[in-house]
């Protein structure tokens, strides 16, 4: 899937197929090496806590990254940023200029 030019790319694939893994590649491949500004949302705060952790721990070898646990963001030395939102109040998904949004559990948005 990454690595196809596709526009668009629909795929059927089922529970613990990779989905969110795939996510936290592509986001990260995008802030960091892209210089992109994203946002991870998922329906509720909770349900990224795990992803979160991973991306922290994928980021850690690398310098000058800054992390804001409250706001839950990643900053690249770039310009690149990762930010994780809740979508549970559409009110609060405003004001920022973006590059990516990636939609995690969407059909419970
Ligand atoms: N390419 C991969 N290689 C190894 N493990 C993977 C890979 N993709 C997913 N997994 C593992 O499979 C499980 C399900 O992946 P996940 O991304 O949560 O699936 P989905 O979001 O589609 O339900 C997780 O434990 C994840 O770490
Ligand atoms: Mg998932």
């Amino acid at each position: 899937m990454l690595d196809s030019q596709a526009r668009f790319k629909v795929v059927a694939c089922g529970r613990r197929w990779g989905k969110t893994e795939l996510g936290k590649t592509t986001i990260l491949i995008q802030a960091w090496m892209e210089n992109k500004r994203c946002w991870w949302l998922t329906p509720t705060r909770q349900m990224a806590s795990q992803v979160w952790q991973d991306l922290k721990n994928s980021i850690a070898p690398l310098k000058n990254i800054r992390i804001n646990e409250t706001e839950r963001r990643i900053d690249f030395p770039d310009g690149g940023m990762i930010a994780l939102r809740s979508a549970h109040n559409p009110d609060n998904l405003r004001g920022e200029g973006l590059d990516l949004v990636l939609l995690d559990e969407a059909a419970f948005m």
